[in-house]
């Protein structure tokens, strides 16, 4: 087995924004205009949002988007991104070329120096061809595979788990893996449950070989991973290739049936215990407590529920410190927030010192890797 290591990573958080206070004053203006046609069906009134609830509940107080335009007009309330042609790279692709050039650079890598391009994300703009595939050509990777996959929120530490397998292995010497989160454009503006939850942001990172005996100070040496899955609907899309045949009403742009649904307190309650779980087995199989960890880079969800799994898993609460927060100025980037927390809170770490990468979410799923700094 070949030693692997992440060797480069690379974040894009776009420069737009939406603040609670924006985001809640255009929904209820909808609510305005929405309760007098509910009132006249005989409909019970929508509640309206509050900012003060979403930053008790979340801890997120504002949250990047690829665009502004169109999110905050109540009669609209989705993004409005112009289409492109076949031959133009694709939006998602786009993004996550911008993360994906930043990894090759902070690893000291040229293009060509890659041999597989995952692009993991929890959405895909289309089925075919691969976004991946495309990533690749726009970055002059030839010589190369490139393939999709995607696993919920976990889609980064999923991406990371195969390719640590990979490049172990021997099959791979290098894997770049691509993460573009648009969640802007699958997120339901007009439910008051999710409206204010997730962002977007694009990361990718390098898992390369490293010889025996071999050392890159600075980098992170991955020394086991793992993943989990258990089937649930309380984090949902039902967005996908059937609908069309699943209705005759093919007329419907929001398709707000069709977008991110999700039962928050049930989640909250089940993935805080599975996680917490989780990482206590996936340490001790690995000869470690909890307290012998120095980081952990956790899922960007909610700063409550990062606080309770933290608490459960040392015994008491963990500052920022020890679990850096990134949620509270970007809200929930789905796959994308681990690879930010890492990203952004990593260089103090002393060599030798151990760190864990833990995503969880829809699935439900949850995948995480124990790193040491070398
Ligand atoms: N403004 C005002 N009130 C709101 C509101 C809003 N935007 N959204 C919900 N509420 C209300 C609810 O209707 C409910 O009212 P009720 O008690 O009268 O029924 C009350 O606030 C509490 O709602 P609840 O959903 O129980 O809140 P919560 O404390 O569970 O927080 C989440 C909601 C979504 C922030 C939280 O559950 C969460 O983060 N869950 C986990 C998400 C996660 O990890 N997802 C993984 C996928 S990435």
């Amino acid at each position: 087995m070949k030693r692997a290591i992440i060797s480069g990573t690379g974040i894009e958080i776009p420069a737009d924004a939406i603040s609670n206070e924006e985001l809640v004053e255009s929904y209820n203006a909808y609510v305005e205009t929405e309760n007098p046609k509910r009132a006249a069906r005989g409909e019970p009134p929508l509640q309206q949002s509050n900012k003060e609830f979403i930053v008790a509940a979340s801890g997120i107080s504002s949250r990047h988007v690829i665009t502004r335009d169109g999110i905050l007009d109540a009669d609209r309330m989705a993004p409005r991104m112009t289409s492109r042609g076949d031959d133009e790279l694709s939006i998602e692709a786009e993004f996550g070329v911008v993360s994906a050039r930043r990894a090759l650079d902070d690893a000291g890598l040229q293009p060509s120096d890659i041999d597989l391009v995952i692009c993991s994300a929890s959405h895909h703009q289309r089925p075919y061809p691969a976004i991946a595939i495309e990533i690749q050509k726009e970055l002059g990777i030839e010589g190369a595979a490139a393939f999709d996959m995607g696993l919920g929120c976990s889609s980064a530490a999923a991406g990371l788990h195969v390719a640590v397998g990979l490049v172990s292995s021997g099959m791979q010497k290098r894997v770049l893996v691509v993460s573009p989160e648009i969640l802007s454009g699958h997120l339901n503006y007009r439910d008051r449950q999710t409206h204010f939850i997730f962002g977007d942001a694009s990361v990718s990172f390098v898992v390369e070989a490293i010889e025996e005996g071999e050392t890159r100070p600075g980098r992170f040496e991955i020394l086991d991973s793992r993943t989990w899955t258990e089937m649930s609907s309380n984090i949902r899309t039902n967005f996908g290739f059937l609908n069309r045949a699943e209705s005759d009403d093919t007329s419907r742009v929001l398709m707000e049936d069709k977008l991110v649904m999700q039962s928050g307190n049930k989640v909250f309650k089940d993935v805080t215990l599975a996680a917490h779980k989780f990482i206590v087995s996936f340490l001790e199989d690995n000869g470690l407590t909890p307290a012998d960890v120095r980081r952990y880079w956790l899922h960007q969800a909610n700063s409550r529920m990062n606080a309770l799994i933290m608490k459960y898993v040392l015994g008491h609460e963990a500052d920022g410190d020890r679990a850096p927060i990134v949620l509270d100025q970007l809200g929930n980037t789905a796959a994308a927030g681990t690879i930010i927390a890492f990203h952004e809170h990593n260089e103090d770490m002393k060599p030798g010192e151990y760190g864990l990468l833990c995503a969880f979410g829809a699935g439900y799923s949850i995948g995480a890797s124990l790193i040491r700094k070398m």
